[in-house]
């Protein structure tokens, strides 16, 4: 890792200037290795999540789940109507018509009662064995490359350089929403202050939550950490929660595509695959900072 970092800075001093840009070395081998990872990872548990939700597509608050108890805060079904059969998702009590994506989807003619419709899901039919092995097996692929990632970011410097909140963040910040907001981006080196809260939180918050109401959920941990239950609030808590990290994850996934697209894709996936990364031209960096300034 020390040879990581060595090889860095030495490819950030042998940088080479076009058009007055820059082509730095950005991202380290452990970063991006560690990215795709976890991308490739959370591809496969999101699709066989959805298939595994379906088995039971609802989701409680508490301990208990079943007829005997009115804890149900979310409910995916279909029913039989007098326009025929209709697919409904029904949140804190408001039931809304979702035919042909929740409850009741399918090719026209062969449609049938499913949670999250074929496309949604790994294995595409019914198949919730399968579903659980590919799940639990991405699950610790994706809790060892979160400790790799965190091991290198630590040894490499990259925490404390590129990740870690300063001062400065917080009095950049409302430039940063405003630039956002108009899809003005400046490529530097460093994290502006929103890349920082997202990577930030996906890294240390969405992802390890992600873990452990997981590992809450499994009954063979149970009996390893048994508080973990109970910390959570239940079983079906931890299900709840866990489904709606999932729904923040996809927020994250779908806002990042859309920046990184909108901050020029070439050049980021570049430096997400290669490393290296073109910055703005330095005479633009002063003239910006001097606006920022003024
Ligand atoms: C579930 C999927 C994904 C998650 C959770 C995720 C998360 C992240 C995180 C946490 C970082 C910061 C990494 C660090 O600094 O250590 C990052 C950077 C980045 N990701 Fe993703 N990512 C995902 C998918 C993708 C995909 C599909 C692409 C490309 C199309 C992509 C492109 C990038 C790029 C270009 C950066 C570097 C941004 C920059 O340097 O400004 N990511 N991603």
């Amino acid at each position: 890792m020390e040879s990581v970092a060595r090889s860095q800075s030495a490819a950030e001093l042998g940088a080479s200037a076009t058009h007055g840009a820059k082509l730095i070395y950005r991202q380290s081998a452990w970063t991006r290795l560690t990215h795709w990872l976890w991308a490739i990872s959370l591809f496969f548990m999101l699709l066989t999540g959805l298939q595994i939700f379906n088995a039971r597509p609802q989701l409680y608050i508490g301990k208990q789940s079943g007829f005997g108890y009115d804890n149900t805060i979310l409910e995916i079904g279909a029913e039989n109507t007098s326009a025929g059969p209709r697919g409904y998702t029904e949140i804190f009590g408001h039931r809304f018509d979702t035919t042909g994506v929740f409850g009741w989807s399918g090719p026209a003619g062969n449609e049938t009662a499913r949670g999250f419709p074929s496309w949604a899901t790994i294995p595409s039919y019914y198949d919730l064995g399968t579903a659980r092995v590919i799940h639990f097996f991405f699950a610790w692929i994706l809790t060892t490359t979160l400790i790799v990632w965190l091991v290198a970011s630590l040894t490499n410097g990259h925490l404390r350089r590129d990740l870690a909140p300063r001062l400065d963040d917080l009095k950049r910040l409302p430039r940063d929403v405003i630039d956002h907001a108009r899809l003005k981006f400046h490529h530097t080196r460093e994290y502006n202050t929103l890349q920082k809260m997202a990577y930030g939180g996906v890294l240390f918050l969405l992802l390890p939550l992600m873990i452990i109401t997981g590992l809450a959920m499994s009954p063979s941990m149970n009996s390893v950490l048994p508080f973990l239950n109970d910390l959570l609030g239940g079983r079906q808590t931890a299900r709840t929660i866990h489904f709606i990290v999932m729904l923040l994850l996809v927020a994250f996934f779908l806002i990042h595509i859309l920046m990184i697209v909108a901050a020029g894709p070439i050049n980021e996936l570049r430096s997400i695959i290669t490393g290296w990364y073109r910055t703005d031209p330095p005479a633009q960096d002063a003239a910006k900072s001097l606006e920022r300034n003024a």
